[in-house]
């Protein structure tokens, strides 16, 4: 196993919709691995394939630290399939560091994906790994939690970015 290099906003790897993926062999089992050992060194709470510049609907989470009781998940081609509520959550991202934002979320959710063995599964989730979830879905799309802010918040980060270069 391996700790990655974890890409940072703004590389483009991070704004593109990532392939599914087609076939269970040793190289997608190494990049779990992989990823689940970069998730933990960061430390963080879940990590995208895209994330680690691998363009591929991957992704594991780990929200034991917060939910002792929730297992480590991965996620391979996950798919919402309904969505209940709304929460308010104040979020950051590996790839986006020091830099954090409240984000309005569905509260719960159903979503179906494969497991790590090419499996169906389904999940139920609510509150923070429903948040986690949703997070790192969004990684799989292109789509960063500062897309989901309020443009004035998002002009006030990016003002911010460009200052720190
Ligand atoms: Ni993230």
């Amino acid at each position: 196993m391996a700790v990655l290099d974890i890409k940072k906003y703004p590389e483009k790897v991070l704004k593109q919709k990532a392939a599914p993926v087609t076939t269970f062999d040793d190289d997608l089992q190494r990049l779990i691995d992989d990823m689940i050992e970069t998730m933990y060194a960061a430390p963080g709470v879940g990590l995208a394939a895209p994330q680690v510049g691998v363009s591929k609907r991957v992704a594991v989470i780990d929200i034991s630290s917060k939910e002792e009781s929730v297992p480590l998940i991965v996620l391979i081609n996950p798919v919402i399939r309904d969505k209940e509520g709304e929460i308010d959550f104040e979020e950051g991202c590996l790839s986006i560091p020091d830099y954090t934002a409240r984000v309005k979320r569905a509260e719960s959710l159903v979503l179906s994906a494969l497991d790590r063995a090419g499996q169906s599964v389904e999940i139920e989730a609510g509150g923070l790994l429903s948040i986690a979830f949703q997070h790192e879905i969004d990684h799989l799309d292109g789509i960063l939690f500062i897309d989901r802010i309020s443009p004035i918040k998002r002009e006030f980060f990016k003002k911010r970015y460009k200052k720190k270069q």
